[in-house]
């Protein structure tokens, strides 16, 4: 067997995330350059790429911005969600699904999560949701999609929209079909850590024609045609350069998700013998896996940062996502509740995240996996 400190030498420098653009890449976005149509208003590549990526997902519409936040505020606005609306969401995610909520003026109310998944849960939505609900927004979080035909009920049953962050979700399927169609409206983002990248952007999906052109106004200064305003926009174009890196890696995607299921498949692997939650897909899911997250049994909860240095001391790049429900940032503390989330308190303070992207090496993620059981193995002791 191999000694730990051989493995500590030979893993990688400490990344928890690595985009991988080629020399495909390079060429499509000099091919852009060269052309001199470089944005939106004058290339017609940003089309190509929101075709491609609509096709991809099932979706009839696609509406391409700068970064995934833009995506969901640009949405919000497009559903009219303001001042005294309630958008239901879960606690258990980036800040970046809340704050286009609060930007717009809006509510969150906080649902608590499945367990397993980290998703939210139709339950506890059913529990939240008021009068002044005007959109429940799940999260497909670390790329496992929400359960969402009971959302949909609940949603339905209260006449209220069901909006979807598929923000860490590409190419992930519920029930066999890509998420991305299946709700009134989902977001992603190419940020550079996500399964596929332009570097920073966004994009919108709907199968609704109104919605995906008023979607289209906001991102454009809120310009129907040429010197008519029809509300306040914004600048939330995407480039052309984007665009050509987006369409180059949507055509790795779907080889990028099976590398990061072999990568979890090998830290499982790795860890299935020891007294660890390890990620659990639900029968519905096919999971993209855009990291791999366990939880530490609940008498290891106060030693759990210990346990992350000590990995990070071995050079794995281990990170918590998520270590506070959102609701504890110093952003929430004027606003008013509910925040009663339990799962999610619980879930917050036993989480351990590993990477899983798509350019490391199976021989690496061995190693990740065999240096983790190590040091999780001391510990457990
Ligand atoms: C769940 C979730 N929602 C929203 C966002 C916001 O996306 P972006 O960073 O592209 O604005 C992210 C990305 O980091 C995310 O992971």
């Amino acid at each position: 067997m191999t000694k730990r400190s051989e493995l500590r030498t030979s893993l990688p420098e400490d990344l928890y995330f690595y985009p991988t653009f080629g020399e495909e890449e390079v060429e499509a976005v000099s091919a852009v350059i060269r052309s001199g149509r470089t944005t939106q208003l004058s290339s017609s590549v940003v089309r190509e790429f929101e075709e491609a990526f609509a096709g991809y997902v099932g979706a009839k519409e696609a509406i391409a911005v700068n970064s995934g936040t833009a995506a969901l505020h640009t949405l919000l606005i497009a559903c009219g969600i303001g001042p005294d609306d309630e958008v239901i969401v879960p606690a258990f995610t980036f800040i970046g699904t809340v704050g286009p909520v609060l930007q717009q003026g809006a509510r969150p109310v906080f649902a608590d999560i499945d367990p397993d998944s980290y998703c939210m849960t139709a339950e506890d939505t059913a529990q939240k949701i008021t009068s002044w609900t005007k959109a429940i927004m799940p999260v497909d979080i670390f790329g496992h999609p929400a359960d969402l035909d009971p959302l949909r009920d609940v949603a339905r049953e209260h006449g209220v929209l069901l909006l979807e962050d598929a923000c860490q979700a590409h190419g992930a399927r519920y029930k066999g079909a890509r998420v991305g169609g299946l709700t009134d409206a989902a977001c992603y983002s190419f940020q550079e850590s996500k399964n596929m990248s332009t570097a920073e952007g966004g994009m919108i999906t709907t199968n609704d024609p109104e919605l995906a052109e008023r979607c289209r106004e906001i991102r454009h200064q809120g310009e129907k045609e040429w010197g008519l305003i029809e509300s306040l926009g914004y600048n939330y174009r995407m480039t052309a350069m984007q665009a050509a890196l987006g369409i180059v890696q949507l055509g790795k995607l779907d080889k990028a998700n099976d590398t990061r299921r072999q990568i979890a498949n090998i830290y499982t692997n790795a860890l299935k013998g020891l007294d660890l939650q390890l990620p659990k897909e639900k029968s519905y899911a096919w999971s993209v896996f855009h990291v791999y997250s366990f939880l530490v049994p609940k008498q290891l909860a106060s030693r759990r940062d210990d346990i992350v240095q000590a990995l990070k001391a071995q050079r794995v790049p281990a990170k918590i996502d998520y270590p506070w429900p959102l609701y504890t940032s110093p952003l929430f503390k004027d606003r008013s509740g509910p925040f009663d989330c339990p799962v999610t308190e619980d879930v917050c303070s036993r989480v351990i995240s590993l990477p899983t992207y798509q350019s490391m090496s199976m021989d690496i993620a061995e190693k990740i996996g065999a240096v983790t059981h190590d040091v999780l193995a001391e510990f457990l002791k």
